[in-house]
């Protein structure tokens, strides 16, 4: 059944979920929301009006997700490298979250949906943080679609820290070198509570993961397309999952 998300503002000439012959939907599907600098510059726009627009299609995207009965949805929101840019930019993206959530956490509570974030806390400002825990608090026992923001996030420092901690388990006798595996791996990485994306999707017409779970979407559908994040709607998002639904799975085998 398809539940009816954010109903009041749904557009009538979005095709609804329903309509669409979807043979699998993924239980997780992330993205790596990209375009949004190009997307402004290609209307005269400073580059933060591209990420301001990316937030609506934030929402569109968590809406057609929830829609669709999607488990997991994690969106790539900033980068452990994307500290190069300019700090007028970086201030900009850091009030992003309060921003989107001072808007929209209401809603998202009454749709069950439970917020979650994933990346390094530390260095980010206190204002980012306290508007993500609280949505993270206020969502905790909600047990619909988990939106699981990147923030702060990078792969192999991820990786890095997995490594670091299981040799000091094995430094305290804890754990023998033979016992390492994929779980044990798995325990350490900051995705440890979410099953590997089954689908990631890249907008902008990159080709590539940036540092972005490279360890969990070892097996995970990959889909591409030219559209600029803040023109991804939920039709390109219908698409990408239509074509999942395509797909045979294999993870290596026959
Ligand atoms: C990449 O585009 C995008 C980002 C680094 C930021 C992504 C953030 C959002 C879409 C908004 C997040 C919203 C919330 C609610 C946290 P780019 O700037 O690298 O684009 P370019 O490659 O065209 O320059």
């Amino acid at each position: 059944m398809i539940k009816r998300f954010w109903g009041k503002q749904r557009r009538e000439d979005v095709p609804s979920a329903d309509s669409l012959t979807l043979q699998h939907v993924p239980e997780h599907v992330a993205i790596i929301m990209d375009g949004n600098g190009r997307w402004a510059k290609g209307r005269g726009l400073p580059r933060v009006a591209g990420h301001h627009s990316g937030m609506k299609a934030v929402k569109r995207v968590t809406i057609a997700a929830n829609d669709l009965g999607v488990k997991y949805l994690t969106l790539y929101a900033f980068s452990t490298e994307n500290w190069k840019r300019p700090k007028a930019e970086v201030d900009f993206l850091m009030k992003l979250p309060q921003q989107f959530l001072e808007i929209e956490l209401e809603e998202l509570i009454e749709n069950n949906v439970q917020v979650r974030m994933m990346g390094y806390r530390s260095e980010l400002p206190p204002h980012t943080i306290a508007a993500m825990e609280e949505a993270v608090v206020k969502t905790a026992n909600n047990t619909g679609l988990v939106l699981n923001f990147a923030l702060n996030y990078g792969s192999r420092a991820e990786m890095v820290d997995a490594v670091r901690a299981i040799a000091a388990d094995v430094r305290d006798g804890k754990l023998k070198p033979e016992d390492i595996d994929d779980a044990e791996m798995e325990r350490h990485l900051l995705s440890t509570t979410l099953p590997d994306p089954d689908l990631l999707i890249r907008t902008s017409g990159e080709l590539r993961l940036s540092n972005f779970m490279l360890w969990q979407l070892a097996y995970s559908e990959l889909w591409f397309t030219d559209v600029y994040w803040p023109e991804f709607t939920e039709k390109h998002f219908y698409e990408a999952i239509a074509e999942y639904g395509r797909r045979a799975r294999r993870y290596g085998g026959l």
